[in-house]
């Protein structure tokens, strides 16, 4: 369902750098596919209550990161298989693969941003919105994987 990848980083009295490189040309690739978009997520200070996900997708892949603060990722496959990770480290990105994954993040500290990478443009169609289409399609997955 997902990876965790580690990245470098480079601290001194000035903070922390942490490098990502793109593309295949490098010896140390830190992330795990073709970028084709990026977007972070700022939150209010009162942002403890705030819910954001709460959908699947037919092929994205993304790597989520906690750039700042911390946050709770919730994942659950399409066999019924729930992670919820606790992320608060600028160091660790959480690599979702393509698949039938449901994703809620929630539990945002005020500091918090959230990088997310993706590997394909964004496509309202690759969406699941609904949590029971979801299930539905999780079901025929299922089942088609029972018969092959
Ligand atoms: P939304 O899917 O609600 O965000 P989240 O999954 O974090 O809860 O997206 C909010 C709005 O932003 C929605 O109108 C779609 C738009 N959007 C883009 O235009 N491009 C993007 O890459 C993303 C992720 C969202």
């Amino acid at each position: 369902m997902f990876d965790i990848v580690n990245f470098e980083k480079f601290s001194d009295g000035r903070g922390d750098l942490i490098p990502l490189e793109l593309g295949d040309n490098f010896l140390k690739t830190s992330i795990p596919f073709e970028v084709k978009r990026f977007y972070f997520i700022a939150f209010p200070n009162d942002s403890v209550d705030i819910k954001r996900g709460n959908h699947a997708h037919h092929n994205l892949q993304q790597l989520i990161i906690c750039a700042s603060g911390s946050f709770t990722l919730d994942l659950e496959d399409f066999i019924g298989n729930k992670e919820s990770l606790f992320l608060d480290k600028n160091t660790k990105g959480v690599h979702i693969k393509k698949g039938l994954i449901w994703r809620q993040l929630k539990n945002f500290s005020p500091n918090c941003v959230v990088l997310v990478f993706a590997n394909q443009h964004f496509d309202e169609k690759d969406y699941i919105r609904s949590y029971q289409k979801f299930k539905e399609l999780s079901y025929l997955q299922m089942k088609a994987k029972k018969l092959s």
